[in-house]
């Protein structure tokens, strides 16, 4: 019996050494320890021994048991130790290799100036309404005091989907919306697509406005320029002072073209201002009252200025673009640079 188990364990010690991995290690340990195993058929078979021998021969066998586990634990650890160094060696990072260079993007410049005349807007109190791009002729002219048949129909070319329903052609459809909704005081900005049958180098038959429109007691001419002033600084720069033209427009009376002074030459004129050391940048007025009662708000007690701004004129402006394709070809070596 002695003989027997000491040829078991030869045979375990030289099968565990053999081990390549933990798998078949567990394989070994199953072959001999293992319910089938070689030495839990020697326990088994310990009702055939002398009942005066079993103790002797179950001393043996628990000897033998316990060599063999201590070294299958040693080759257990030594595997696992090895296993973690052929980890640690895959995963190896080489710190000096060069950076892979990360290529992220930037906004559109036109979603980039949108957003700066949000923040400016935003930090004056102004909320923001979205209106709709499809519209009808009432909200869109009629309500604007822009009647079937006004000759300032014609300023804006339309592309009519219904003789109801148009694209819009400027966000000031907005205002109405605005003013029906809500009583004054009223300090919104609308953002938005815009659309007119025109096309060349300044124009494009989509584009971007954005509408302001302030009602409270009181308002003048006076502080639509206050409001002007702070306004082109922040987008233009500090030195930049505004100017006010009369203009048309039927939805305000006075109307006025607002210039600012030239940011490239300071005013002394160059070929970004053509000379005139002024830039037209955006319309504006006091709202007229026509339309003001077409939304049931009381002239006697409130009055409002609006302005309208084209936010592909500001980002041509502020960015030397001198072709409004541009902002709309999604060509990345003009849109890479522009990260404002
Ligand atoms: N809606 C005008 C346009 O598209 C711009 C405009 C001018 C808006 C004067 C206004 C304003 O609110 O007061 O040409």
């Amino acid at each position: 019996m002695k003989e027997k188990l000491q040829k078991i364990r030869e045979n375990a010690i030289a099968e565990i050494e053999k081990s390549d991995g933990l798998e078949r290690l567990n394989e070994v340990r199953m072959a001999i320890l293992g319910k089938k195993g070689e030495l839990t058929a020697v326990l088994k078979g310990m009702k055939e021994v002398a009942p005066e021998d079993r103790p002797k021969v179950g001393q043996w066998v628990n000897e033998t048991r316990e060599a063999i586990e201590s070294i299958l634990e040693e080759k257990k650890k030594k595997l696992e130790a090895e296993a973690l160094r052929l980890r640690y060696e895959s995963e190896k990072i080489d710190v000096t290799m060069p950076a892979e260079k990360n290529k992220h993007g930037n906004l559109h410049p036109i979603t980039q100036v949108r957003n700066q005349l949000i923040d400016i807007f935003g930090s004056m109190g102004f909320e923001v309404y979205e209106g709709t791009e499809i519209e009808t002729d009432h909200y869109n002219f009629t309500a604007l005091n822009t009647p079937q048949d006004h000759p300032a129909r014609d300023m804006q070319d339309t592309f009519y989907l219904s003789p109801e329903f148009l694209l819009r052609t400027q966000t000031s459809a907005g205002q109405i919306h605005v003013m029906e909704a809500k009583k004054p005081p009223i300090k919104i900005i609308s953002p938005g697509k815009v659309f007119r049958s025109d096309d060349d180098a300044t124009h494009s038959p989509m584009f971007t406005q954005m509408e302001g429109l302030v009602v409270d007691k009181g308002i003048t001419l006076c502080d639509l320029k206050g409001m002007l002033d702070e306004f082109v600084k922040k987008i233009f720069g500090k030195e930049t002072t505004t100017r006010l033209r009369p203009s048309y427009f039927p939805f305000t009376e006075p109307s006025v073209e607002v210039d600012v002074s030239c940011f490239q030459c300071g005013g002394k004129g160059c070929k970004l201002c053509k000379g005139t050391g002024w830039i037209e940048v955006l319309g504006a007025g006091v709202v007229n009252n026509k339309v003001l009662e077409g939304c049931n708000i009381d002239t006697e007690e409130y009055s409002g200025f609006a302005f309208g701004i084209g936010i592909e004129r500001i980002a041509m402006l502020k960015y030397g673009i001198n072709n409004i394709k541009l902002l709309f070809e999604s060509d990345l070596r003009v849109l890479d640079q522009i990260d404002d």
